[in-house]
């Protein structure tokens, strides 16, 4: 890599404790001024899928945690297991409503982070009921379904290229209860995604629509990207990492190559300034952009490397990394978010170019993973 990566721990662990202080007791998600909202604020917006139930609450917790790894500091520690508490309200019957597929991206980066960092009873039961949540979502017909419904919208037979990377928290669970239960669904659901997710030229859709009683495919949608049929970027991201982690649990070559197929249509697509767009097909102005895209490619293609025994994702990676260090991040205590112009959906103006919590904890995870001091939560 072009930077030295130690020394850019270093900013981010003095930002991160500064981030820490300013935020303490909230559940951060977006910053458009250099200062985190609140997901915790009921004053602001709680509804069912808002408020404690957003889908990446588990980021902040995960971004504890890795100050904790990185610094060895007990406050870290205390703000993560703080949020973890807060977040408990999501189990109660008041709140159940507003869970959906992300129990993965909730709870894999808070607790399952925190019980192997430091062996937390209460943080593994709380990755396990996440796990048993995730597993009630399963669809027999082959699939795990992605939200709830919308109005008259009942929406059982969608599905999401995100859910790949919700199902480590069941192969997870199925290793630590000792229950094939959990491998069996993330298996089923994996291949049913692997059929039908992937097109012609190695990229993923976003939504499959399947027929809920019987599994047969009936749809794609757009969702978050440009248009139907376009390649939204941190979809892509999804998939890489989604299946190589998925290789990394069963050790079976179809996932592996799925993610190889993924990335290689992805790495033909970068722009020679190696920053991501928020979809490789939409129009060349104006030139939205998604920094959470590329840091997850980045740490997806990290994971890749390392499952193929190929140098040259490493190398895409390191790129990635470079790029966002040089002209996307803002390593300055004084403000909250690192990696500048995130972008939610394509054509939603609320969330357009601004800071993530959670494309921080994914570009922290990528350096951390150079640097062998990952935890392999995914
Ligand atoms: N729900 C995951 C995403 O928006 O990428």
């Amino acid at each position: 890599m072009r930077n030295d990566i130690d020394n850019i721990l270093n900013k981010i662990c003095i930002k991160l404790e500064n981030t820490r202080a300013r935020c303490q007791g909230t559940i951060p998600y977006l910053s458009r001024n250099g200062h985190y909202d609140n997901k915790a604020d009921k004053s602001v917006q709680w509804s069912l899928d808002n408020g404690l139930s957003w889908w990446t609450n588990g980021f902040w917790g995960g971004l504890m945690n890795q100050g904790a790894d990185l610094t060895g500091e007990d406050k870290f520690d205390a703000e993560c297991q703080n949020e973890e508490e807060m977040m408990d309200s999501c189990f109660s019957s008041k709140w159940f409503y507003g869970l959906h597929h992300d129990t993965g991206f909730m709870w894999l980066p808070m607790s399952l982070y925190r019980y192997m960092r430091t062996g937390s009873k209460e943080s593994k039961r709380r990755a396990l009921t996440a796990a048993a949540l995730l597993a009630a979502r399963f669809n027999p017909a082959g699939f795990i379904r992605a939200w709830n419904e919308e109005g008259e919208d009942v929406r059982a037979g969608w599905s999401i290229i995100d859910s790949m990377m919700n199902i480590s928290l069941l192969y997870w669970a199925g290793k630590e209860t000792k229950d094939p239960r959990f491998i069996q669904i993330a298996n089923i659901h994996a291949e049913t995604v692997r059929k039908n997710f992937i097109r012609q030229d190695g990229s993923v859709c976003h939504i499959v629509v399947f027929n809920p009683e019987t599994g047969m495919k009936e749809a794609e949608k757009g969702g978050q990207g440009y248009k139907e049929g376009s390649r939204w970027t941190r979809g892509q991201s999804w998939g890489i990492y989604g299946f190589a982690n998925a290789y990394n649990h069963t050790g079976k070559k179809e996932f592996l190559e799925a993610s190889t197929r993924i990335a290689d249509s992805f790495i033909a697509s970068i722009p020679s300034s190696y920053l991501i767009p928020v979809d490789f097909d939409q129009p060349e102005k104006p030139a939205y952009e998604d920094s959470t895209a590329a840091a997850i490619a980045a740490s997806a293609l990290i994971t890749l490397s390392e499952a193929s025994n190929k140098e040259k994702y490493k190398d895409i990676a390191e790129r990635i990394l470079d790029s966002l260090i040089d002209d996307r991040a803002d390593f300055s205590p004084e403000t909250d978010g690192i990696l500048q112009k995130c972008t939610g959906s394509y054509h939603g103006e609320k969330d357009r170019e601004v800071n993530f919590a959670y494309a921080d904890f994914y570009f922290i995870e990528a350096l951390m993973k150079l640097k062998g001091k990952y935890r392999a939560i995914w």
